[in-house]
């Protein structure tokens, strides 16, 4: 590689080094968003949940977070569901998950790094 002759030449650099770290997949990522898919989660909306997250994601540029689904939590009361990963932190999961605070979630807890206290069901491993 030649000398860097400008600004801008910098940043093109970094970005094309960013891009290659996120080719990495799963181990380059900082975290997981695991929505629950079972009966009572779709029954409740966990599909539209799951789109609002993906959406707020992408609208954020967040690329560091992978979006996976799961069979049921055994949680039918509070569905939908979600928990949240992220790298050094306890996991947390989140109940009665609507579209609106699914987008909650990702501004929150994942931009932000504030866990949102009212819907919190679970903490730490189950
Ligand atoms: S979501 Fe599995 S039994 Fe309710």
């Amino acid at each position: 590689m030649g000398k860097v002759k400008s600004l801008e030449e910098l940043m093109k650099i970094k970005e094309q080094v960013l891009k290659e770290l996120q080719l990495r997949g799963e181990t380059g990522k900082r975290g997981k968003i695991t929505v629950a898919m079972g009966t009572c989660g779709i029954a409740a909306g966990a599909k539209e949940t799951l789109k609002a997250i993906v959406e707020a994601l992408s609208e954020y540029n967040v690329s560091d977070v992978s979006v996976v689904q799961s069979g049921c939590m055994g949680l039918c009361e509070v569905e939908p569901t979600v928990e949240v990963r992220l790298e050094g932190q306890e996991p947390i999961v989140y109940g009665r998950v609507t579209p609106e605070n699914a987008r909650r979630i990702v501004k929150m807890h994942i931009l932000e790094g504030r866990v949102v206290e009212d819907m919190v069901i679970r903490r730490g491993e189950a």
